[in-house]
């Protein structure tokens, strides 16, 4: 992965905690943004996706795209949600990754770190989901170029964090 900047990080204590803070930033993502997800099974990143899609306007049930690989909604603006679990780096699939990100829509990438390096020139915002102390606690982290994604970030009330 990149070495993007540490820009925010929050801490969830249930579910629903988590799909809020994903329709803070769905309310503020814009066509062509490409959002990078990274944690292990379980860690929120389908939660997360959710609150996401509701800030887009989508309506639609999101579920996991595990097994399909992609799925698209119509929202506000639209939604492409993929996930790279089943996809092993350096596949044949790696070819047509950016294919995966449509122009007009917000791209959402589960387990995008298996594929970071092909995003990297279209400056994604990178999150991560780590456990927390807790067995419903998540620390989420906002990871990402300082110019495009820091101001953004606390637009949507996502807290900066002062870092050394
Ligand atoms: N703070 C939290 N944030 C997100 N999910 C949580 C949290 N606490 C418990 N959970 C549970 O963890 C699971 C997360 O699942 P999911 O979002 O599908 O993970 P992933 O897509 O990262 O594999 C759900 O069963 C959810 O209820
Ligand atoms: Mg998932």
């Amino acid at each position: 992965m990149a070495s993007y900047r540490k820009l925010a990080v929050l801490v969830t204590n249930s579910v629903e905690e988590t799909e809020t803070a994903g329709i803070a930033l769905g309310a503020i993502l814009a066509r062509g943004d490409v959002v990078l997800l990274q944690g292990e099974h379980g860690a929120g990143m389908t939660a997360f996706s959710r609150g996401v899609a509701r800030g887009l306007g989508v309506t639609d049930r999101v579920t996991s795209p595990t097994f399909v690989l992609v799925r698209s909604y119509h929202g506000t603006i639209d939604l492409v949600h993929a996930d790279l679990y089943r996809i092993q780096e350096g596949s044949y699939f790696d070819l047509e990754m950016l294919e995966l990100v449509p122009g007009d829509a917000v791209t959402l990438i589960e387990w995008g770190d298996r594929a970071a390096g092909f995003y990297e020139a279209l400056c994604p915002l990178v999150v991560e989901f780590l456990p927390g102390p807790k067995t419903d606690t998540r620390v989420i982290n906002f990871e990402g170029d300082d110019q495009t994604w820091a101001r953004r970030l606390s637009e949507a009330g996502l807290r900066s964090v002062e870092l050394d």
